[in-house]
């Protein structure tokens, strides 16, 4: 088999690198481990920057997610009893996020690919990357029993924070960065009417509560843990008293209930690794970082690669030129940590640290009630919330 690019891992940062290329009359083959029933229904991200909302519209993906996505003005921050709206809106010069689900942007850009004739592999197995310092690297994978070896000019490693790329780049040229958190996430998706208009996000005595949503029949909620829970430890009567404690604080506002539909514990870390390009191999997404999802970035950072890698890719199609290429870690870099800024900003500010001393308990009240009566503290949060923007 031979191709342009060889992108592996069907995420959203593999899908729609396939679907740019495309665009450009760029040939892909999408290798992906899991089943096409498994990655659609995989329940994880739900907030897009207006950056990430701008480029799939601007790229056809706007259909469905311009007549269900959700846009939100504002989120509310609940800390001490008190609640804090940040106008999202007018801190920004009216920007704000979308709230559209990581699996309807990945159905949506598999509907796309299918449409197009782009050749999906799913359930490959022993994927191994081999001859990236060479110009004709080859994707070698097992599906049903069968061998294959897929050629190409180029390879994307898209394959999240679990997979090969990334450990197919010899271990002395790997310059990564990480921080682990004495925490966890568990998040579930409720069959429930979301019970604010807006996202909530609870800094509470007894642990981080979110309350976040996908539509107007369903909510997502997220309760911090601690990381070495078991799912089964977790009743839904004692997921439903944690989340009524944590996120109740406001005389007069209840959690409506609902059938769970869906529940995951995700641990949290942040990740960096620098080296996104060795020879004819480029990582983009989670296989380069990862950040914890209290600021809502991976996803959105994802995408903010691809959109790098693709012109670059395009640039060398069309001109030969390998300048953006050469530029690639350098352009991502930047929007990858000032997400993780941000990210470990937000985690900071609203968990509880099971290890921290009085100390950070007492700072971090002080860093909440400036975020409460600074605007200028509110419009930080904004501008980052929303995507900062470089330019
Ligand atoms: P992935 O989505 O992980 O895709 C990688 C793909 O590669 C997968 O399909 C995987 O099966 C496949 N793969 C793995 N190994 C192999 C292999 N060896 N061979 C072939 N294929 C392989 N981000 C936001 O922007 N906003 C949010 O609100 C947000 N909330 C989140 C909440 C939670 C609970 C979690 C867990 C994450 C959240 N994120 C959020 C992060 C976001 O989900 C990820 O950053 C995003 O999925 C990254 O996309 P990706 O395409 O790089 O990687
Ligand atoms: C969601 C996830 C996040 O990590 C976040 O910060 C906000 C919302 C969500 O899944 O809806």
């Amino acid at each position: 088999m031979r191709t342009q690019v060889g992108i592996i891992g069907a995420g959203p940062a593999g899908l729609l690198l396939s679907h740019l290329l495309s665009q450009k009359g760029i040939d892909s083959v999408i290798i992906e481990s899991r089943s096409r029933f498994y990655v659609e229904g995989r329940v994880r991200a739900g907030v897009l920057e207006q950056g990430t909302v701008n480029l799939l519209v601007d790229a056809g993906l706007g259909q469905r997610l311009m007549k269900e996505g959700m846009h939100h003005h504002g989120i509310e921050v609940r800390a001490g009893g008190e609640s804090h709206r940040i106008d999202l809106d007018s801190l920004t010069g009216g920007k704000g996020i979308t709230v559209y689900g990581q699996q309807e942007v990945v159905k949506d850009l598999i509907s796309v690919r299918e449409q197009q004739n782009g050749e999906m592999i799913f359930e490959a197995q022993d994927v191994e990357i081999l001859g990236i310092h060479t110009k004709k690297p080859k994707v070698r994978f097992s599906q049903a029993g069968d061998q294959h070896e897929l050629e190409c000019d180029w390879i994307a490693g898209c394959d999240g924070f679990y997979g090969v790329s990334r450990n197919s780049i010899p271990e002395s040229e790997v310059r990564s960065f990480s921080r682990e958190y004495p925490f966890a996430w568990l998040g579930i998706l409720v069959e429930a009417p979301p019970s604010s208009d807006e996202l909530i996000y609870a800094n509470h005595e007894n642990g981080f509560a979110l309350h976040s949503m996908r539509s107007k029949e369903r909510t997502r909620n997220y309760i911090q843990c601690d990381p070495h829970d078991k799912i089964e430890d977790w009743s839904e009567n004692r997921i439903w008293e944690e989340l009524h404690s944590r996120l109740e604080t406001i005389p007069g506002w209840k959690l409506l209930e609902g059938k769970i539909v869906d529940k995951g514990i995700t641990p949290m870390r942040s990740y960096v690794c620098e080296t996104m390009n060795f020879g004819r191999l480029f990582l983009a997404g989670d296989a380069a970082h990862i950040v914890p999802p209290t600021g809502a970035k991976g996803m959105n950072l994802a995408i903010s690669d691809i959109r790098y890698l693709s012109a670059a890719l395009v640039a060398w199609y069309e001109s030969k030129s390998e300048g953006l290429l050469a530029q690639y870690a350098e352009n991502c870099l930047r929007h990858i940590w000032r997400g993780e800024h941000f990210s470990w900003y937000m985690t900071k500010l609203l968990h509880k640290f099971p290890d921290g001393s009085l100390f950070d308990e007492r700072l971090q009240k002080s860093e909440l009630e400036y975020l409460f009566r600074s605007e200028a503290a509110s419009k930080s949060l904004a501008e980052n919330y929303v995507g900062f923007s470089f330019e």
